[in-house]
């Protein structure tokens, strides 16, 4: 392996920038040339490719989004658009491609590396933590500190008015961060897509909570889950429980931005080093993860099909804890 193109792609996560950094930096140590593709696939049909140095990384570590910008390139969804997107590999002398993103960018790699029988290899980076193959994605621990520092402040409000909030946060299909935000921000329940959460439950919940005499009340409900958004739970919640005053807060694209916490920016090292030297030993068509906190190795197939499942703990902590 003597060049490798690297590229971030689908929607954008911190601690990105610490895995491009992690992918340069570990290149140029085992002295392969490396090349950012900017913008994504799009940038890899369009030839938007740049060799990256040592200190084209500088000062990027800390920084939220993605200094090679990101898209979810509908080209490359095509078979003519990937056929552009291999002859720049070509033209660039490229021998193996390192994928940073989520799941709709893992197929996008995984067809591509099929069809054209190119090394490639997958850093998850997403807020949704919806990938097997890792315990964590990047991005997932910021996004979930963003949303629980905004459930902190939104219960400050929440009692000193005696109101009951709703706060949608993001996750696609998945519940991940509803459940820690919600479990870290202590409210007093949770509406996830991997839970059949009914109205009535979740109005059982509320009622006990009032004659408990709760002082805040903030439920958490994940964008994805059965019940509808925030708004139309809220409704329905209102319909019976008039005595509750009710507000919603839709927390959206401020739980993608930011400054990366600790935990991110290792992960995203270790994954950058590990993407690297996976391909230097011969992976491909791999995405590198971290599981019980040592790096793996699993087929890209296999992390976007397999489905992450919530632990039943992460419930019955939630339960024991909202009285
Ligand atoms: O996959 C990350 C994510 O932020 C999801 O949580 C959310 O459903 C989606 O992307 C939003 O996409 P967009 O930025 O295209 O609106």
């Amino acid at each position: 392996i003597k060049r490798i193109g690297v590229l971030t792609s689908g929607g954008d996560a911190p601690g990105m920038n610490a895995a491009v950094r992690a992918v340069v930096r570990a290149c140029i140590y085992y002295d392969i040339e490396v090349f950012g593709v900017y913008k994504g696939y799009d940038g890899l049909i369009n030839a938007n490719i740049k060799q990256l140095y040592v200190r084209s990384v500088s000062n990027i570590l800390s920084r939220g989004g993605t200094f090679l910008l990101t898209a979810r390139s509908e080209e490359f969804r095509t078979k003519e658009g990937r056929e552009k997107a291999y002859e720049n590999f070509k033209k660039f002398d490229l021998d193996a491609l390192v994928v940073i993103g989520g799941d709709g960018s893992f197929t996008g790699a995984n067809i591509f590396s099929q069809e054209f029988d190119v090394p490639v290899i997958g850093i998850p980076g997403t807020i949704d933590n919806d990938l097997a193959g890792t315990d964590f994605t990047i991005g997932f621990d910021t996004a979930c500190n963003t949303a629980r520092e905004a459930i902190d402040k939104i219960r400050d409000t929440a009692s000193s008015h005696e109101r009951l909030f709703f706060v949608e946060v993001m996750g696609r299909d998945a519940g991940f961060i509803a459940v820690n935000s919600a479990i870290g921000g202590g409210a007093v329940a949770m509406v996830v897509p991997e839970h059949n959460w009914t109205i009535d439950a979740l109005i059982k919940r509320l009622r006990k909570g009032a004659a408990n005499k709760k002082a805040s009340n903030v439920v958490v409900i994940a964008e994805g889950c059965q019940l509808g958004n925030a708004y139309e739970v809220a409704d329905a919640v209102k319909k019976e429980l008039g005595y509750f005053d009710i507000r919603v807060t839709v927390l959206g694209h401020l739980q993608r931005g930011g400054s990366p916490t600790t935990m991110d920016r290792v992960l995203a090292s270790r994954l950058g080093v590990a993407a690297v030297e996976g391909l230097r030993h011969g992976e491909s068509k791999v995405m590198v993860g971290m599981i019980n906190n040592e790096i793996a190795y699993t087929p890209i197939g296999q992390a976007i099909k397999t489905e992450k499942r919530l632990g039943a703990e992460e419930f019955r902590i939630a339960k024991i804890l909202s009285i």
